[in-house]
């Protein structure tokens, strides 16, 4: 990608309480912080084109549904700089929609930007679209606090189910932080909230294989808001949950049907069936762009990204001396497969936490928060 680069190196610390994603100084281009290289590296790269937004997209510059969508809504904005012609509108649209395929707010925001721009006249098209992206951020960073606003009793009521006594244990998995969204993030906002109301908190991070978004990405944030937490392998949280050490899971999601089941990031089904065999609230924390109201069947209709085995034969991380290498794990000759999702089943899902509440993961409870959807 093109993409300029303005560094950081490490120590990595975000400079400023701040958004994902934001306009560039000169109105025209866009900033982004590059995902790939946290924890290690601190820097952000201007998406000057419809192919820097795209490739940031698919390279994982950028990731996590709700922000997936935003630059995704922005890149429409880049495409029709260049080419504000119906066929430019058509062209942009459908390079971006080729980026990922399971998180569904990539294609909510592309279609809202391409019905916006189509009534306008050609000269008008870029701006708009660029002003209708900064709304679509905004828009995610109020219902993520709004999320956070409906998880906080969720944590409260765990903490008084403990009689008040030791920290509330949350296990998250992946990322659905501040840096998968705009602000915030949607399974930590009632984290943030909690912590910032005193609660005492500690959060088990799942590491999250293949690309480790839980130990790279969750571990940054919760790190850097000072809040109480510890990295796990994959595996652990079954162990954990049978004793007693998990009082709430919370996870995010990219695709969740109109029935409430609940497409994430590979190995969340696994945690919802490990809390479900041991008693253990399981919710969902979407902003109602991730719903997929075309959609009942999860298993059946959520198109499940296959990325490149190399992401679990590989792995990167920084050396002794400072530097960030790459390393084999596996034998050269064996093959891998990497599914980068998987779909829970609304009947495993304790709740889905929206922005105007929380929801039964069923065709009703969602339909009773968002009446205009049936
Ligand atoms: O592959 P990623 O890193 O884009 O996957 C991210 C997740 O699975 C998140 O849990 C999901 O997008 C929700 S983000 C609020």
């Amino acid at each position: 990608m093109s993409a300029r680069r303005r560094g950081r190196l490490a120590p990595v610390s975000a400079p400023n309480p701040q958004r994902t994603i934001w306009p560039g100084d000169d109105g025209r281009t866009v900033v982004v912080i590059d995902q790939t290289r946290l924890p290690h590296v601190f820097e952000t790269l201007d998406l000057t084109d419809l192919e820097d937004a795209a490739a940031a997209i698919e390279t994982m510059v950028v990731r996590g549904a709700p922000l997936i969508g935003v630059t995704a809504a922005y890149g429409m904005a880049l495409g029709l700089a260049a080419d504000p012609s119906d066929d430019g509108v058509a062209a942009a649209s459908a390079r971006l929609l080729r980026t990922r395929p399971t998180a569904v707010n990539l294609a909510w925001a592309v279609r809202r930007v391409e019905e916006a721009v189509t009534a306008l006249a050609p000269a008008a098209r870029a701006a708009a679209a660029y002003a209708l992206a900064g709304e679509i951020a905004d828009e995610d960073a109020a219902m993520c606090s709004a999320i956070g606003d409906h998880g906080l009793p969720l944590v409260e009521a765990a903490w008084e189910a403990k009689g008040r006594e030791g920290v509330v244990n949350v296990l998250t998995h992946c990322n659905a932080g501040w840096l998968a969204t705009v602000e915030w993030g949607t399974a930590t906002a009632p984290i943030y909230k909690a912590f910032d109301a005193g609660i005492p908190l500690h959060v088990w991070v799942d590491e999250t294989r293949p690309r480790n978004q839980g130990a790279s990405l969750t571990a940054w944030e919760l790190g850097e808001k000072g809040v109480p937490h510890s990295v796990i392998v994959d595996n652990a949280g079954g162990h954990l949950m049978q004793h007693g050490m998990v009082d709430l899971c919370i996870v995010g999601s990219d695709r969740t049907t109109a029935a409430g089941d609940v497409g994430n990031k590979i190995g969340t089904y696994l945690k919802a069936l490990a809390a479900r065999d041991n008693g253990v609230p399981f919710y969902a924390a979407l902003p109602s762009s991730t719903i997929d109201w075309t959609l009942r069947d999860g298993v059946a209709g959520i198109p499940i990204e296959e990325r490149d085995p190399a992401e679990v034969t590989a792995i990167s991380g920084m050396d002794a001396g400072g530097r960030v290498v790459e390393v084999r794990l596996t034998p050269e000759a064996s093959p891998a497969r990497n599914y980068a999702f998987d779909v829970t089943p609304a009947r495993l899902v304790t709740g889905i936490i929206t922005e105007r509440g929380v929801a039964e993961a069923s065709e009703e409870g969602l339909a009773s928060l968002y009446p205009a959807t049936t």
